[in-house]
């Protein structure tokens, strides 16, 4: 891998350490994870230290968008990093075998079509920052298929909430069957 390309294979590790404080974690469909007060986020395929729980994912090419949505998020989204964002979500979600069993153009229906996933994560860019990672195609034994996870400031939690509760009333969220939504808050010095 050349030097300048950034990792695509990241670490999220719950556990005593990190640069994150975890303040509350909700399974919202499906089993929870063990509790930990920390979350570290590991750029590569890190296993050593202690943890509660470890979870893996890379980031990849899109699926589902569009030219001309792909060039409106380009045009509104932020990196992530951001010193003003305090907050962040780590949200890991595993679909139904039946979704996974859809063709492609099915799949971008529900997620578009019918869901507004993007039409609706614009209007939170670009107070939302976000990296979405994959699990499915690191092997057979993941226990989610996404990480989501996302930064902003304190003062657009409520905006965040707003963001998670349109997207889970829409039909994708019918093709969920787990879900843990886990909040944290930059840890002090
Ligand atoms: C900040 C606003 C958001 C924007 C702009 C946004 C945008 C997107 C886009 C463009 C994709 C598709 C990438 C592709 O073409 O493959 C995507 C996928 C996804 N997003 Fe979001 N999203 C947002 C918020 C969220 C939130 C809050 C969640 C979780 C609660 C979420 C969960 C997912 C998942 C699980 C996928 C993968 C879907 C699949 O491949 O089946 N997104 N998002």
């Amino acid at each position: 891998v050349s030097g300048s390309q950034p990792p695509r294979l990241y670490t999220f590790a719950g556990g005593d350490s990190g640069a994150w404080r975890i303040v509350r974690s909700t399974a919202l469909a499906g089993e929870p994870l063990p509790e930990a007060s920390r979350l570290a986020i590991i750029p590569g395929g890190a296993s050593s230290g202690a943890a509660k729980w470890r979870l893996r994912g890379v980031t990849s090419n899109e699926r589902y968008v569009t030219r001309a949505e792909k060039s409106e998020l380009i045009a509104k989204q932020q990196g992530l990093g951001r010193p003003d964002s305090g907050c962040a979500a780590l949200i890991p979600i595993r679909k139904t075998a039946a979704w996974w069993a859809l063709p492609q153009d099915e799949r971008r229906r529900i997620f578009e079509e019918s869901s507004r996933h993007v039409r609706i994560g614009l209007k939170y860019l670009p107070a939302v920052a976000r990296r979405l990672h994959h699990c499915r195609d690191l092997g057979e034994s993941e226990p989610f298929d996404f990480l989501t996870w996302f930064e902003y400031a304190p003062a657009d939690a409520a905006a965040f909430d707003a963001l998670v509760a349109e997207l889970r009333a829409s039909e994708e969220w019918s093709w969920v069957e787990r879900e843990i939504d886990i909040r944290v808050v930059r840890a002090g010095p």
